[in-house]
């Protein structure tokens, strides 16, 4: 594995994050990831050299933070980089919004469910239209200045939105977002590229999730002649009714024979491939946040901290994706 500093927070980081979305998630009925799971894919985190580890208030209910912490208390803490994310939805009264009174609240809960006294990195989940965003940097500031979070980082939104906190922030001495989390893998459309721009242009790290396309892009997909998406039993595709339209769009196929190509001329897979044409990434500092449910793809995907593309492959996806 390859460690770089992340962005401007000085944080040493493993070039691949490993997520925990899954952690006591359930779809269909079926819990995709058990306690016991966790702990052996946060083992084969560990084995691979990624100390970076990607949470969320809200994932599992709160267990993905819980198991977290329970693997984490047999460990020196200080060798783990632990990111999570504060505000989601209306799912509890206190994820329902970014005021001072729910952050408080929210990074007490995390805190204690990783049984830890800080985070390294953490995230607003989404931009909160309801609340003034000056009040939310403000404790989002005080914060840091307690020593509870060592870097503030932003997920998805408008890029609009992140360019007005970056200024309010700014403006009032306050703490910046210094790393964003977008939805980015290779065959993601132009939406994106405005957020994106900005955060070249303005120096921030990002952590891109669903790097894989959900799993679309290891190519175990098929796809029907009628379009429809062909998933092999017990993946996301199989138990997510909606993969196909969040992931499988046209421009995702074509990409994927591309992404297949290049991996055999590598002799590497279609994973590594697409997560390295990430870490490659030109005009942005980009650690992707990768997603797996057994210990053997986790192996795969850390595997991309060890190939590299020429610039005609780099091309190449970069290429399919504007096509
Ligand atoms: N900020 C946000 O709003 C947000 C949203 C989503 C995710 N995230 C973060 O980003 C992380 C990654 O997102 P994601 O899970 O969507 O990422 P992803 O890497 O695009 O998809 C991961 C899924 O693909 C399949 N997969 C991964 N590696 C594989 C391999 N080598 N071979 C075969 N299948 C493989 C697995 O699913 P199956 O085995 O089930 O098919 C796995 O759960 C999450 O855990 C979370 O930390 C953040």
């Amino acid at each position: 594995m390859e460690y770089t500093r992340l962005g401007k927070t000085g944080i040493e980081v493993s070039e691949v994050c490993f997520g925990t979305w899954r952690f006591g998630k359930e779809s269909s009925g079926v819990v995709e990831t058990t306690r016991e799971e966790a702990h052996d894919l946060l083992d084969a985190a560990e084995e691979h050299g990624i100390n970076f580890i990607d949470t969320a208030n809200t994932y599992g209910g709160g267990d993905s933070e819980r198991w977290i912490g329970e693997w984490l208390d047999e460990r020196d803490r200080e060798d783990y980089v632990i990111a999570s994310k504060v505000y989601w939805s209306n799912e509890s009264r206190f994820s329902a919004n970014l005021s001072p009174k729910n952050v408080r609240a929210e990074i007490e809960g995390t805190l204690d469910r990783l049984g830890t006294d800080y985070v390294d990195l953490y995230y607003i989940h989404r931009f909160d239209d309801g609340t003034d965003v000056e009040r939310t940097l403000a404790t989002l500031n005080d914060l840091v200045r307690e020593g509870k979070v060592r870097a503030l980082g932003a997920s998805s939104m408008a890029a609009w939105k992140l360019t007005k906190a970056l200024w309010k922030a700014d403006a009032r001495d306050l703490q910046p977002f210094d790393v964003t989390q977008p939805m980015f893998h290779a065959a993601r459309d132009e939406t994106i590229d405005e957020y994106l721009d900005l955060c070249a242009d303005q120096d921030l790290a990002v952590c891109p999730y669903s790097p894989l396309a959900g799993g679309l892009l290891t190519g175990k997909y098929e796809r029907a002649p009628d379009g429809e998406v062909i998933a092999p039993d017990d993946s996301r595709g199989s138990l997510f009714e909606e993969f196909g339209e969040y992931y499988a769009s046209s421009r995702a196929w074509d990409v994927l024979a591309e992404i297949e190509a290049v991996a055999s001329d590598l002799d590497a897979t279609p994973a590594q491939v697409a997560l390295r044409w990430l870490i490659e990434q030109r005009e942005f500092q980009c650690i992707p946040i990768v997603g797996a449910r057994t210990p053997d793809q986790l192996a795969e995907n850390a595997g991309a901290a060890a190939i590299s593309l020429s610039d005609a492959q780099y091309e190449r996806i970069a290429d399919a994706r504007q096509a």
